[in-house]
């Protein structure tokens, strides 16, 4: 057994062998769920489905990888606009993750969080997401961001509203302190931001947080999005070079 076990580690040491450098904070956009189901002329509801089922091993993955810190785009303020029908699938499939497959979560370890606005969101979800969040708290082995109901414009702007309720005055606000008002508050911002299916867009995901991360764009489908392509995703990001507006120092 414990032979086997080596050979299993073995084995993915040759597949995936260690970085160089590995981002704290990834980002994902999910996207490409509808055409995935297209290319299989099965329903977008299949596709979404297969979407959720595709973030498991993505989550189990990165803990292997060594990320820390993972912020998914699950739904944004904007998907409230595709049609009813599709909006209802996709409040099952959450109902679900923050019902259901919580346990599964927390056994392993995940540290649930929500980013988005509460408001709009259906009361009873509402209730599931903060036991979600309320029961995860002191995992540590992954915190998840879902980014759900979530605009990053509409998250400046909370910002901005709550620093002037606040009373801060004008020299007070800094980038550390608008960064504290959002939703990800505390934690550091994403190294590496990863978009599926091949549009080169940011979709008002993570706007302020992002302003220094890495971008990588894969044509793959999100429920094909596998370990491997989480691979190639973060060696191309540990090959790159992160200047911060400097330049090199030879
Ligand atoms: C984009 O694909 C995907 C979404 C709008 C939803 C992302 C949701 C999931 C992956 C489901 C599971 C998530 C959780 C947290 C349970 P698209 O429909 O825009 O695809 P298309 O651009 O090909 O039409």
């Amino acid at each position: 057994m414990a032979g086997n076990i080596e050979a299993a580690k073995k084995s993915d040491i040759d597949k995936w062998p260690p970085l160089e450098k590995t981002p704290y904070h990834v980002g994902i956009i999910m996207d490409g769920n509808g055409r995935w189901a297209k290319s299989k002329r099965l329903p977008r509801a299949a596709g979404h489905k297969q979407g959720a089922e595709n973030l498991r091993q993505i989550l189990e993955s990165s803990v292997d990888f060594g990320i820390k810190i993972l912020t998914i785009y699950a739904f944004s303020t904007e998907n409230w606009n595709r049609p009813k029908a599709e909006v209802r699938g996709l409040m099952n499939l959450f109902d679900y993750y923050f019902g259901r497959e919580l346990n599964e979560l927390h056994k392993n370890g995940v540290q649930l969080r929500h980013i988005g606005q509460m408001a709009g969101i259906k009361p009873g979800m509402q209730d599931k997401i903060r036991r979600a969040v309320e029961e995860t708290r002191n995992n540590q082995r992954l915190i998840l961001n879902v980014a759900f109901n979530y605009g990053g414009r509409a998250e400046i702007v909370n910002a901005v509203r709550a620093i002037i309720k606040d009373g801060v005055l004008p020299e007070q606000v800094t980038d550390d302190l608008i960064s504290q008002y959002l939703y990800t508050g505390g934690l550091p911002d994403p190294d590496l931001i990863i978009r599926t299916s091949g549009e080169f867009r940011i979709s008002n995901f993570l706007i302020w947080q992002s302003a220094y991360a890495e971008y990588y764009i894969t044509p793959t489908y999100w429920p094909n999005f596998n370990k491997d392509a989480l691979y190639k995703a973060l060696k191309a990001y540990s090959e790159r070079n992160r200047r911060y507006g400097r330049v090199d120092q030879d």
